[in-house]
């Protein structure tokens, strides 16, 4: 008779979650006790906004595909629920991993959750404690239906049990995303992708921003294309533009008076290694990313959020992030630019590049309890 070796589904759909699956897909395929299976939704689904992120991760092509492409939240969480249950029909797992707070994650935790499939979800715990935030839905329903959380800090433990969950179902691994910083860090130095640009280390910030409450109102976006082009002619400011950021410029007649600025380089987004390669050296990062939060605070790089809360606050307690409004943008660099930072700061526990050796072992010790 042949032994059943557990299926695990891992799932990937947008951007995000690349540098968070990456890891763990390394980890577990080197294990003989369960079999991954690699599944993308297609959330994201442009060669720059996946495909760059598969090659240069070192990510295996995917096993299954759902293709489901972009649309408003019902109708692609509601195309990705059909798609996934349809496969799990046929190719049914014994535990799913799910990672972040993307349409995708919670779509499949539900799918899972309704036919009885256990759920683990990776990053477990974050809270903005903002309902206006889709992500913040995303993780409050997908941590309800979850089995096993795996938190990255001690605010994500409080905020479980505070919401009644079992203590039994959570444990602390730590920042996944720190795994795939940890072991690509080598490539980003030779990456060299400043020099690309014609700039100098140190001497440039790095701005990212996709958020609906920045990008999807015209004002707001106006604002903030006045307070970059006036900083950039101080610090130059190298913007890897989102698809939907580059659509609302365009829409709102920005897209101009935002490239043709001084000291404003407007780029496409870029793959892991080049961005990752930028933010490792830049002076400051202006975002509104979550990841680039924590991104930074490992690095000990000055960051503005432009938001009004953030799911991560230990990247403001650890004194590298500070929180922003778009009008304050001007003033803020400034003073981040003056600033010390305390470079030599360990970073928090257990960022540390074993988070995906930590989910592996706590996920076999789940499945054969
Ligand atoms: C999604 C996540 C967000 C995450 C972000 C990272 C949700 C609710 N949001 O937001 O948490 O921070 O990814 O990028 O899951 N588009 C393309 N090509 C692509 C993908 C998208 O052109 O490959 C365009 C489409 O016009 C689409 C828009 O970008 O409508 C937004 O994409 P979508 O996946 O809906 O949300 P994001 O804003 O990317």
């Amino acid at each position: 008779m042949t032994q059943h070796i557990p299926k695990v589904h891992l799932i990937a759909g947008a951007r995000p979650n690349f540098m968070k699956i990456a890891p763990l897909m390394r980890r577990l395929s080197e294990e003989d006790w369960c079999r991954p299976v690699l599944i993308h939704t297609g959330q994201h689904y442009d060669a720059a906004m996946s495909d760059i992120f598969f090659t240069q991760l070192g990510i295996p092509a995917p096993d299954h595909n759902l293709a489901v492409g972009s649309g408003p939240h019902g109708a692609q969480t509601g195309a990705i629920m059909q798609a996934y249950e349809a496969l799990c029909r046929d190719h049914r797992p014994d535990w799913i991993i799910v990672v972040g707070d993307v349409n995708s994650t919670l779509a499949c935790s539900l799918v899972a959750a309704k036919d009885g499939i256990p759920v683990a979800h990776l990053e477990a715990g974050l809270r903005s404690f903002d309902r206006t935030m889709p992500e913040e839905i995303n993780r409050i329903v997908t941590d309800t239906l979850a089995d096993l959380l795996w938190t990255p800090s001690p605010d994500a433990d409080d905020n479980l049990k505070r919401e009644g969950i079992d203590a039994a179902r959570i444990e602390r691994v730590g920042n996944i995303m720190i795994d795939s910083l940890v072991s690509m860090r080598h490539r980003f130095d030779t990456e060299r992708h400043w020099h690309v640009l014609g700039l100098d280390p140190g001497a440039y910030g790095v701005v990212t921003l996709h958020r609906p409450s920045n990008v999807d109102d015209a004002a707001t976006l106006a604002a903030i294309v006045e307070a970059l082009t006036a900083a950039a002619r101080d610090l130059p400011l190298v913007l890897p533009l989102h698809p939907r950021t580059s659509a609302m410029l365009e829409t709102f007649g920005l897209s101009d008076r935002l490239r043709k600025a001084p000291g404003i380089h407007a780029v496409p987004p870029l793959g892991y290694i080049p961005f990752m390669s930028l933010v490792t050296r830049a002076r400051l990062v202006i975002t509104d990313s979550g990841g680039l939060q924590e991104e930074t605070t490992y690095l000990r790089i000055p960051c503005l959020t432009l938001r009004d809360n953030t799911e991560r606050p230990v990247t403001i307690h650890e004194g590298t992030n500070r929180l922003i409004r778009p009008a304050d943008l001007g003033t803020a660099i400034g003073a981040a630019l003056a600033a010390p930072i305390d470079s030599d700061r360990p970073a928090p526990a257990l960022w540390d590049g074993n988070t995906a050796a930590r989910v592996a072992a706590s996920l076999k010790n789940r499945m054969s309890a």
